[in-house]
């Protein structure tokens, strides 16, 4: 068998799951014997969630990029690690072998060290879905830099915040990004960040659109010039750093429910363990399957399922630059047939996206490789469910709805392909290693099936974040306070009659917008930067096809005002201080909010608004100003 530790029946995955929890310690040294190491571990875990403090695999040395590379050499020397479907297609694919992404990996290590880069910088990387985003996160984890990669739809404010918030040195980018018909600028952006990062000292740029860009003295280099130095003096390969266990191994932002975002911190070897056992199991790899992966690498999802889930297991994974709906919405199955794709991993508000074009894009496309299909980042509606199931599947291929975090490296509650069973809109059950909870109001934990409440774990494995970068308090208080020694999701869970796990949705100030996670406070603050808007209140309501939608109460400042002149200029200032994604779908102006007499808007009027649910608000008698619940709900849109 390929993966010795490959889940292979539904007994099977009962008995590991049970080993896990009686015995961790020796089930995750089991497995990780399975991979290269410099040195072994002294110990397998300590752990406390109070500070918190988990380190696996303690005083282990290793380096990633060697389980993901070097360890298939020579023996997948020439099968493709990376295919790469450009966002045109009239554009020719291109595939990199393992001795290809090594070559390559281990030149673009060299240029960083050339530009000053050591182990233990901070790098960020703004790039598109080109093989060189993927090529830049393996070399900065070959010389042990951290890499801390940004979507590149972030403004240059938000990018600005990530580079001072984790002090970067380098940042790695591209002329541009090509999306569908239009042609996205990226370094443009980087300059307008930069002028507030002084820590930033070289700035390397892809050539990928072609677009001029201005090149600042003794700053910029091209990508290119930089590669054919190091190749002209003849290297032939970079020795890997190698790293702590418990060493950085790269910085991901995310949203939560106050604050700017945050820096969720993986370190090397719990997260390689991780990602590569849940890739191996949940999916149920076998070596020669194309693995495509939908995500951007911007997403802990492609962090996780194109880079190093896939290529620790020695896989071939499929990067897509563009989008699902261009040049029409039968891309994606155009993919499919041409690299005769055997697992499609993508999100639910894609489903539903191409689900609106019915199905004649895709009832002439050839998707009979397809055998396994998964879905990630938010719940999947059961019309969705079926559609994938009947239309893409052919009733033939398992769906694992896997639930997950960027907090947890990888996938924590799924169904397993073929081995456990599935149910339409069910994660399912726990992977081995995860001991979930759900919690009530009062903090005790609720037994016993058929069950509902908030979503924890009671026990860390080896995916699990460490901190958030530059601020442990902010990880303690925000997943490790709530309930005493717990880690809280932020999620409300179903556990079914037969102990199948639902998750419902987020239960704190976070909207899951076609799979992105958007804090509400954050968005308010972005608003409130406009000089008119005087205060705002941010809601979700569910959508057909993002799952959910923004739905934004503004009281702005001025008499007279041009509504819809004035809604665009707040898209706009939204747009520049976070980015498109996080552009309110709606926005209604109002004269005041609801609010409690300590000055509390009382959101959950606001989200039964917002829903159109406006008959059963409540209790309005205690607010400040009960009139203006009548005037919001006489102007909701
Ligand atoms: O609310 C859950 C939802 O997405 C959140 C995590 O978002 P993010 O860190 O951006 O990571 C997304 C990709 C892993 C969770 O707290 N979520 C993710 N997967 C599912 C889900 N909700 C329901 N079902 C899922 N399969």
């Amino acid at each position: 068998m390929a993966y010795p530790y490959q889940i292979t029946s539904l007994e099977n995955y009962h008995y590991q799951h049970q080993k896990s929890i009686q015995n961790p310690e020796a089930f995750w040294s089991e497995i990780a014997e399975h991979f290269v190491w410099h040195q072994k571990w002294s110990k397998v875990l300590n752990w406390n969630f109070s500070e918190p403090k988990v380190e696996w695999f303690k005083d282990a040395k290793l380096n990633i990029t060697e389980n993901c590379i070097d360890r298939w050499l020579p023996s997948k020397a020439n099968d493709p690690a990376i295919i790469w479907e450009p966002n045109d297609p009239s554009e020719t694919s291109r595939t990199l072998t393992y001795q290809e992404l090594h070559n390559q990996v281990c030149c673009f290590a060299q240029v960083l060290v050339n530009n000053g880069a050591q182990k233990g910088d901070r790098i960020c990387i703004y790039m598109p879905m080109v093989p060189e985003l993927t090529i830049a996160v393996l070399a900065c984890a070959r010389i042990g830099a951290i890499h801390s990669v940004v979507f590149g739809g972030f403004s240059a404010q938000s990018v600005s915040d990530r580079i001072q918030d984790a002090q970067c040195n380098i940042v790695v980018t591209a002329d541009g990004a090509f999306r569908g018909n239009k042609t996205i600028p990226l370094k443009p952006v980087i300059d307008e960040a930069l002028i507030n990062c002084p820590s930033v000292k070289k700035v390397i740029v892809l050539t990928r659109t072609g677009q001029p860009v201005s090149m600042i003295e003794g700053r910029d280099c091209f990508w290119e010039n930089e590669m054919k130095k190091v190749e002209e003096s003849g290297l032939s390969s970079f020795p890997a750093v190698s790293m702590d266990a418990e060493d950085m191994l790269f910085i991901l932002y995310t949203s939560g429910s106050t604050g700017k975002p945050k820096g969720v911190v993986h370190t090397c070897a719990g997260y390689m363990v991780w990602a590569n056992y849940t890739f191996v199991n949940v999916f149920q790899y076998q070596p020669g399957q194309v693995h495509f992966c939908t995500a951007d690498i911007g997403w802990i999802t492609g962090h996780s399922y194109i880079v190093y889930g896939p290529l620790s297991a020695g896989a071939t994974t499929l990067m897509f630059e563009g989008i699902p709906t261009w040049p029409d919405a039968g891309r994606f199955w155009d993919i499919v047939e041409k690299h005769a794709v055997n697992i499609l991993y993508t999100a639910p508000t894609a489903i539903r996206s191409l689900m609106s074009f019915g199905t004649d894009p895709i009832n002439n496309k050839d998707l009979s490789s397809l055998q396994v299909l998964g879905t990630v980042g938010e719940p999947i509606n059961e019309e969705a469910w079926h559609w994938y199931d009947d239309h893409v599947g052919k009733n033939n291929c398992p769906i694992v709805d896997t639930w997950w975090q960027t907090e947890t490296g990888g996938i924590m509650i799924s169904n397993l392909a073929g081995v456990t069973k599935s149910k339409p809109c069910f994660a399912t059950l726990p992977l081995p290693g995860i001991q979930p909870v759900l919690i009530d109001e009062k903090g005790n934990e609720i037994e016993g099936n058929g069950v509902s409440g908030n979503l924890c774990m009671k026990f860390p494995w080896p995916g699990m974040l460490r901190t958030t970068y530059g601020d442990h308090e902010r990880c303690r208080t925000t997943y490790f306070s709530t309930y005493e020694n717990l880690y809280f999701t932020g999620d409300g869970c179903i556990r079914d009659e037969e102990g199948n796990y639902r998750i419902t949705g987020r239960v704190d100030d976070v909207l899951n917008v076609s799979g992105h996670r958007i804090g509400t406070a954050e968005l308010e603050n972005a608003i409130n930067m406009h000089s008119g808007v005087v205060e705002s209140a941010i809601v979700g309501y569910p959508h057909d096809i993002k799952g959910q939608g923004i739905y934004a109460f503004v009281i702005f400042n001025g008499i007279h005002i041009d509504e819809e002149h004035t809604k665009k200029d707040i898209n706009q200032t939204v747009s520049k201080i976070i980015g498109a994604i996080a552009k309110p779908d709606k926005i209604q102006f109002v004269s005041g909010l609801p609010k409690t007499r300590s000055g509390k808007i009382m959101r959950r009027i606001l989200r039964k608004i917002a829903e159109g649910d406006t008959e059963n608000l409540g209790d309005t008698t205690t607010l400040l100003d009960p009139a203006i619940v009548e005037e919001i709900k006489k102007n909701r849109i």
